[in-house]
């Protein structure tokens, strides 16, 4: 992997303001096959980091204090480490929150500055917040030696996102971040934590990102209000099945025997759910064999799902999907993370690629008033530090 620039620009910033060589760290961003909205549901989910990253440079101080720059959003803020707290829809929620979690668990945490940088669109469903949060994790765990295993910064992480920025997001973000491998996907048990790496070969197709542009504003409230529907669906099955823990455990038939009556709008949630885990597994198995048609016809069926059932779609979204249905260069598409906006992700023939962006750009355009980003993701290694001078 060669060296970024906005590596590089990271750590050169870092040295002009403090004139010492830092401690640089990357996180990726990540793209996921199938798989949505099942990791707090217990299920599986079938991520990927990506070649797109965040790099923060750290360095100690010799007081408390804690000086923090991005980049990105050419923004400094400094407060001390007894200080710290959360500050709504800030950027700094995602490297305090994990401060809090380290100072939480009993870990000394000193005085230290940072500064952040990185190249994962914000907002774009491509987990830059999961990417910050790693990034950071990695490069204090290393700064004050420690020591915590890469298997808890992933919860370090998954804390700082529900305690500081209220998003009661699952595990898959940084779990891919932290556990991305090249040209692999994770299948990843989000029940036991038990995963498996799975070659992603795709033979002349390529993984190619559609960005609406429509930043997901309303993501985190509706995320967490979906989030309560599954568990709404669990407690209204316990009452026939009392060994359900979650919607890993549940079938079809319960849902329509105890919850369907009930409360219809938590029936579609569940059965979406329900419905994402069985086609993960399929898909994961459509996979290994060399079947991508097969599973690309299973991600039309996931956005579909998300789009009518658990409702976390948008016009936009539901555009750039149906443009590409009938399009026999793509095999599968769909909306891609929380939802309300961000990318949908597309497998499509590499040698039809440039002409696909070519025509939907301008028909997105006027049907939606936005600009259309295109980016080819190639699949990368997870969390390490960087070798930079
Ligand atoms: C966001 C969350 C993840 C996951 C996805 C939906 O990216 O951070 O934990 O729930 O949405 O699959």
């Amino acid at each position: 992997m060669n060296l970024s620039p906005i590596a590089e620009r990271t750590n050169r910033k870092y040295r002009e303001l403090y004139d010492e060589k830092p401690l640089v760290s990357r996180s990726p961003g990540r793209v996921n096959i199938i798989g949505e909205h099942t990791d707090y549901n217990e299920g599986f989910v079938l991520p990927a980091a990506i070649d797109k990253a965040v790099y923060v440079a750290i360095g100690k101080r010799k007081d408390d204090r804690i000086e923090l720059h991005s980049l990105e959003f050419d923004d400094f803020y400094s407060t001390t480490v007894a200080d710290i707290a959360p500050r709504e829809g800030q950027w700094t929620n995602y490297v305090l929150g994990v401060v809090a979690q380290f100072i939480k668990r009993g870990h000394p945490i000193g005085g230290f500055n940072l500064v952040l940088d990185g190249e994962v669109p914000f907002g774009a469903g491509l987990s830059s917040s999961a990417a910050v949060e790693c990034a950071t994790a990695f490069a204090l765990n290393e700064l004050f030696q420690l020591g915590v295993p890469r298997e808890d910064l992933i919860f370090i992480a998954q804390k700082a996102e529900h305690e500081y920025a209220k998003v009661m997001c699952g595990i898959m973000d940084q779990f891919a971040s932290m556990f991305g491998k090249k040209d692999h996907v994770v299948k990843l048990d989000c029940k036991t934590m038990e995963y498996e790496y799975v070659p992603l070969r795709l033979d002349g197709y390529k993984i190619l990102l559609l960005n609406t542009n429509v930043k997901h504003s309303l993501s985190s409230s509706e995320y967490n209000v979906r989030r309560e529907q599954c568990e709404q669906g669990v407690a209204l099955v316990r009452k026939g099945h009392a060994d359900v823990n979650s919607l890993r455990d549940i079938t079809l038939d319960m849902l329509d025997r105890y919850v369907a009556t009930v409360d219809p709008v938590v029936y579609n949630r569940c059965r979406y759910v329900v419905e994402e885990k069985q086609r993960l597994l399929a898909g994961c198995d459509d996979l290994k064999a060399g079947h991508v048609e097969a599973l690309g016809r299973k991600m039309f069926q996931t956005h579909d799902g998300l789009s009518n059932l658990y409702e976390v779609s948008c016009r936009e979204l539901d555009f750039l999907v149906d443009a590409v249905r009938e399009d026999p260069a793509v095999l599968g598409a769909r909306m891609m993370g929380g939802g309300f906006g961000g990318c949908t992700i597309n497998i499509v023939r590499e040698d039809a690629i440039d002409q696909l962006v070519s025509a939907l750009t301008p028909s997105y355009h006027v049907a939606t008033g936005l600009e259309l980003t295109a980016y080819i993701a190639a699949i990368e290694d997870g969390t390490s530090l960087l070798d930079i001078d």
